[in-house]
């Protein structure tokens, strides 16, 4: 290469690098992947080797602290890390309150304490103590699997090394929200700006990029604080009431919040948030809401979970917050399952402490709802996480109306809105019709195909995938796991803006997934309404991906069994019952399948609790239950392995029979089943 080009390439991969390193360390959202950001960093150590009088003062290489490729090992959480349910309306808190007290046949009028703290908006990490010693820190990550950052971890002042006091358990994993107060982002923004580093946008995100920076000394110098609020993994129970565990932690060396109350009433709560709210803007910190938990840790205990969520806890979020700005153009997206969905463009506004260029319109009623056109004036609002929505037009812009489009935006196939073939109801959402031949759903699908929680493939990005595909690489989920031995064709590492190094590091991330857990599996194919929640219910029931498409694809009609056992899994309703069965019913599918089993493994799914004395058993309840609800009855049931069921059978092994039981009590005599009583069965379960 000769000096001139060295020198313009030189500039051109400090810049490259600059961007990704802002992106990295500052909106947490990096663009590049890690193995192009190495092979730009390879290149430039290596021209600055050969060119070593054309190195910038101001190059990547000569900064200090920041290594030059980044990835921290991952930890697997021994108890999943769960989100929580919102409720926005005191109306919300009140139905959780009764909801609960039904799920545990409690009457109305009982009192049931309730603890209320402020939600912390900031990320959360877990904090592994063995022998009160801190052995490790993670982040939340996908909520099963999240990174290492111990080292960083240790580096806040109010992480407990070492654990004071006593009579904490042997393993105890605490958890918390990592935050930086406000003055304190005003002070290091300030810095970031002055090192000639871009701002960061908002504490959360300082907090997120403070906290994954590959150097613990530049964390270090981080203002970053924990307030713990609830625990993982732990050897012993550390209370018996929610409020005494936190009390527990705050004698162990940690920071809890300081407004955590018990209340004995939804009103009492409704109260405090009202408090808090009051409180918020001289708090500090970011907070988005207050959490009620059920205080009584027993009774936690007998609640559970439903998917991605305990029953035990709600996040009662703070209105939105609201801007006026205007619409510059609305802009039709094609998402994964061929929904169109109107986006207005707008003028970027800040909204809650964050630039806002983009709002969901949601579909084609809502623009006629709003009236909304390309040139008004509107008033939109921002909730938390929530993508920003328009919520009313406040002056017309005077220009024509939106014409919504009746072909794909993107392949001009027909756009249509179904109609239920049972009710007649016609979806408002128009959808392509085009399925994968469509190249905007075929790229959605493959982004969710490799995403975080699906395959989780490093190294393989938004921009990848749409080279790859457009160069008709990549057609179908199958070609990933070719793309090796293809590469003597394709030569990856002679592509722009590729290289050895970062061919090889995609290989080997594609190659680590030809094994995979069946619910990552299922999630991965983006069926409509099957979640990880989904398909985690899916996968704990059938633990075997055999066993479950052979039964899926055994339901012919809805009287087969396949059908009811599908619809009677507690969780899966009749819109993801219906999808799972029309995916995999569609012939063009079941090719997609078979051609990516040739090329990956399905892990089973574990049982749950085999050593239960009930797992794999089929229960029914019947008659009045005194002793607990029957939602309350099947959810342990199903926790514990067993199948419940509506029906006595000669296949059920026991029936639950509280007072009043009638025809079913009568049939399982008959049939020799195994009857018992309430307390016969939590004796048994417990
Ligand atoms: S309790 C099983 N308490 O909110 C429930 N979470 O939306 C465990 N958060 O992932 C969470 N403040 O990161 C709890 N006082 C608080 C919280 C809090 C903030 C975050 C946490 C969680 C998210 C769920």
């Amino acid at each position: 290469m000769t000096e001139e080009n060295a020198k313009t390439r030189l500039k051109q991969l400090a810049m490259e690098i600059r961007i990704a390193d802002a992106q990295y360390y500052g909106d947490d959202a990096p663009t590049l992947t890690d193995a192009e950001y190495d092979a730009y960093r390879q290149e430039l150590l290596a021209l600055e080797a050969e060119f070593p009088h054309l190195i910038l003062a101001d190059s990547p290489s000569q900064k200090v602290g920041v290594k030059p490729s980044g990835k921290f090992g991952k930890i697997s959480h021994k108890v999943p890390m769960l989100s929580l349910d919102n409720a926005f309306t005191d109306e919300d808190v009140k139905d959780f309150s009764a909801r609960i007290k039904r799920f545990l046949n409690l009457p109305d009028d009982m009192v049931l304490e309730f603890t209320a703290e402020p939600k912390i908006d900031g990320l959360s990490a877990a904090l592994r103590y063995e022998g009160g010693k801190l052995v490790s820190g993670a982040t939340r990550g996908d909520g099963r699997t999240g990174e290492d950052v111990t080292a960083n971890l240790r580096t806040l002042g109010t992480v407990p090394k070492v654990l004071s006091g006593e009579g904490w358990p042997d393993v105890l994993e605490i958890r918390g929200e990592v935050y930086i107060d406000h003055d304190d982002f005003v002070t290091m923004n300030a810095a970031q700006v002055a090192a000639g580093k871009d701002a960061y946008k908002n504490p959360r995100n300082a907090a997120a990029g403070s906290l994954r920076q590959i150097d613990p000394n530049i964390t270090a110098k981080r203002p970053l604080k924990l307030f713990a609020y609830t625990w993982g993994d732990i050897s012993a129970p550390l209370s018996d009431t929610q409020m005494g565990a936190v009390e527990a932690m705050e004698r162990w060396g940690f920071s809890i919040n300081p407004n955590m109350k018990v209340h004995k009433s939804a009103s009492a709560m409704i109260e405090h948030y009202h408090e808090i709210e009051t409180a918020r803007a001289g708090l500090g910190y970011d907070i988005d809401g207050v959490v009620y938990k059920v205080n009584d840790l027993a009774l936690q205990d007998r609640l559970g979970f439903v998917s991605r969520a305990p029953r035990w806890a709600i996040a009662h979020k703070f209105p939105a917050e609201k801007a006026i700005t205007t619409v510059n153009d609305i802009e039709i997206q094609v998402g994964r399952t061929g929904a169109l969905t109107p986006v207005a463009k707008l003028e970027p506004i800040t909204v809650g402490g964050v630039v806002v260029s983009n709002a969901t319109l949601h579909n084609e009623d809502e623009i006629k709802r709003l009236g909304v056109k390309a040139g008004d004036t509107v008033e939109i609002q921002r909730a938390g996480d929530v993508i920003p929505q328009v919520i009313r037009v406040t002056k017309d812009g005077g220009s024509a109306v939106f014409l919504y489009p009746t072909v794909c935006p993107i392949c001009a196939a027909p756009a249509i809105n179904d109609v239920d073939e049972k009710t007649g109801r016609v979806d408002i959402v128009r959808r392509c019709t085009n399925g994968l031949n469509c190249p905007a759903q075929a790229i959605e699908g493959f982004k969710h195909f490799v995403s975080r929680r699906a395959y989780d493939i490093d190294g393989m990005g938004a921009k990848q995938i749409e080279a790859f595909y457009e160069r008709k690489l990549v057609l179908q989920p199958a070609d990933i796991f070719t793309l090796e031995v293809r590469n003597p064709e394709i030569q990856l590492e002679k592509w722009e803006g590729w290289g050895e190094t970062s061919a090889k590091n995609l290989f080997a991330a594609i190659n680590a997934r030809r094994s995979i857990d069946f619910s990552r599996f299922l999630y991965a194919l983006g069926i409509r309404h099957i979640g990880q929640g989904n398909a985690n219910l899916l996968a704990k029931h059938y633990l075997e991906w055999d066993k479950f498409y052979t039964a899926i694809l055994s339901i012919g009609d809805e009287a087969s069994l396949a059908w009811s056992e599908l619809m009677a899994i507690d969780g899966v309703g009749p819109g993801a019952a219906s999808a799972v069965r029309d995916f995999f019913n569609a012939p063009g599918n079941q090719t997609i399948i078979t051609n990516l089993l040739e090329h990956v493994d399905v892990i089973a799914a574990e049982a749950p609790s085999d050593d239960s004395p009930v797992a794999g058993k089929t229960v029914v309840f019947t008659g009045k239950l005194e002793r607990f609800s029957r939602d309350e009855a099947k959810a342990k049931a199903q926790s514990l392995g067993a199948k419940v069921s509506g029906s006595v059978s000669a296949k059920t092994d026991y029936v639950v029979a509280g007072p009043g039981a009638g025809s079913k009590l009568k049939k399982a005599t008959e049939l020799g089943v195994k009857v018992m009583s309430e307390d016969e069965w939590l004796d048994l379960v417990n």
